[in-house]
């Protein structure tokens, strides 16, 4: 039997939570968050790939990270600058936050990390807690991004975050798993990915209920 926790396991878990009967929420504003700047990322490449997926009820919109700042206490004070408020904005708006995240040194880019950080402030209450959000990732290594997925993980906790527990999803070998339009060129992996994101849809309507 596989270990789920092992780095192995993220990219082939199908485990998931039971149904709920009751279903409030019929469309699904989705907002989607890629921590990498790179025109060419894998990551950014994934979240298209996932607002184009056709989930029925999952409306995406994308919020480019390349013009948040990094955290700054000192600029915090002065007021939030406009990108800031928009993602927080954004945030708040959303009825689920996909995330998409690179791994670097088997942790967590600051690109990412930064994003997560601006909208924990202020603290109490912060745009992320209650929130549902689903993480994802891609990497042109073999273990899918999970390391960096379990911190992500532990900081979304730390501040409130409802994280989908099931299915994990992480595309591995990532410079070899995107034909040229952008959409995952296997079809068991893009069927994994419409799967994540059906999970992700009924986590949203799970917690709005
Ligand atoms: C500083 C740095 C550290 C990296 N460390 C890891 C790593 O620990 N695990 C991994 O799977 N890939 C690692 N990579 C490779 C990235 O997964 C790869 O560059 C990937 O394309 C980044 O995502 P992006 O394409 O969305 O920008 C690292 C890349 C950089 C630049």
């Amino acid at each position: 039997m596989e270990d789920a926790g092992s780095p192995s396991a993220v990219s082939r878990d199908r485990r998931e939570l039971p149904a709920r009967r009751r279903d409030p929420l019929k469309t699904i504003n989705a907002l989607g968050l890629a921590g990498s700047l790179r025109v060419g990322s894998v990551n950014r490449t994934l979240l298209r790939a996932a607002v184009r997926a056709g989930e029925p009820r999952v409306r995406v919109r994308t919020f480019d990270l390349a013009s948040v700042p990094l955290y700054n206490g000192d600029i915090e004070a002065q007021g939030d600058p406009s990108p800031v408020a928009e993602l927080k904005e954004a945030v708040r708006d959303a009825h689920l936050v996909i995330l998409a995240t690179p791994e670097y040194n088997a942790g967590l880019p600051g690109v990412m990390k930064n994003a997560v950080d601006w909208v924990s402030r202020p603290p109490r209450p912060n745009a992320w807690e209650g929130r549902p959000v689903a993480v994802m990732g891609a990497t042109p290594g073999g273990f899918g991004t999970a390391l960096a997925q379990l911190q992500l993980r532990s900081a979304l906790a730390h501040v409130g975050a409802l994280v989908m527990p099931l299915p994990r999803f992480g595309v591995s070998q990532a410079h070899r798993a995107f034909a040229e339009d952008g959409s995952l060129a296997d079809p068991a992996t893009a069927e994994r990915l419409e799967h994540f994101l059906g999970s992700a849809a009924a986590w949203a309507a799970r917690l709005a209920g």
